[in-house]
């Protein structure tokens, strides 16, 4: 079995980025960042889950949507722009955008594209290009960005929404199992280039893209016990112990039974002891230079 850590993996990860290997990496990181599972992303609102958006905002705003998934989100953005705006989500996964073409067809002003963050069509074209919850996916976020910064109007602002899966914390400690589970999994993301603490590198890469007027505004999501929607969120790390995790076993990271009994193990503790979840999430914005 490879583990991470494990000289294979780490041969296989300098192969990637060596020997032409960025398309292999590329691949790699694009199988492990598929969305299986859409519940908790269709579960998301602009007011909920991207909320620095919300707030910058105007109507008649131009916005594009990087990674929009099943257009949750978009859908907000849209509302918010009004009838003088323009939103387009892009998504580099046909069934996603299917979907949102589906639950959100004939509202003015929206359109859902298949395109690949690595290589967007536009020039020049936002007052806002936004991300949320997508760079921590990529195996190389640097081209992500200079491709959403490319397609930003002059004067007009990126918004990156990202978490630093490092800074978890769970009230109580979750179980040991589920711990090592969670640690392997980190493990196996940065295996394929991604970058597990991408939220605390966000302001240098825009600096780098000499952005400017940076800001950065903490978005950290906590569920606690008594809120009414506790139940979706403490159980999105069993969800990714049943998606993600299968994954793993397929390409040999753990076993079956070390998936099942951190899974399981982990929902008797959300019903027996759990109190409360904060993930680290981070927005930050800067301005494309004037021309
Ligand atoms: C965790 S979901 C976030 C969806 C939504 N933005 C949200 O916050 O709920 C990440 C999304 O990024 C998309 N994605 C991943 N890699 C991409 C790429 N190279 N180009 C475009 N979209 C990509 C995935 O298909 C998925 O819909």
């Amino acid at each position: 079995m490879r583990k991470f850590g494990d000289k294979s993996t780490c041969i296989f990860h300098d192969l990637g980025k060596s020997i032409g290997g960025f398309v292999m990496l590329n691949e790699v990181a694009k199988e492990r960042a598929t969305l299986k599972e859409s519940d908790i992303v269709d579960a998301r609102t602009l007011k909920t889950s991207h909320k620095r958006l919300a707030e910058i905002l105007q109507p008649g705003m131009t916005v594009l949507d990087v990674g929009c998934g099943t257009g949750a989100i978009t859908s907000g953005i849209t509302e918010m722009v009004g009838p003088n705006g323009r939103v387009i989500g892009i998504d580099n996964n046909l069934e996603l955008i299917e979907k949102a073409r589906q639950k959100y067809k004939n509202i003015p002003g929206l359109t859902f594209e298949i395109a690949d963050v690595y290589n967007l069509p536009y020039h020049s074209e936002f007052d806002i290009v936004t991300s949320a919850r997508v760079l921590q996916w990529l195996e190389n976020p640097q081209t992500a960005l200079h491709q959403m910064v490319k397609s930003t109007k002059h004067n007009g602002q990126v918004l990156v929404l990202d978490y630093n899966h490092t800074k978890i914390s769970w009230e109580p400690e979750i179980p040991v199992t589920m711990q090592s589970f969670y640690d392997t999994f980190l493990q196996w993301r940065s295996s394929a280039g991604m970058d597990n603490e991408i939220a605390d590198h966000l302001s240098k890469m825009f600096k780098e893209f000499e952005l400017t007027n940076i800001k950065v505004t903490d978005q950290s999501e906590m569920t606690k016990r008594s809120d009414n929607d506790f139940q979706t969120y403490i159980t999105i790390l069993a969800g990714v112990a049943s998606s993600k995790g299968k994954q793993m076993v397929n390409d040999g990271t753990i076993t079956e039974s070390q998936r099942v009994r951190a899974e399981g193990d982990f929902r008797k503790w959300i019903k027996e002891c759990a109190k409360s979840q904060t993930m680290y999430l981070l927005a930050v914005e800067g301005t494309k230079k004037s021309d």
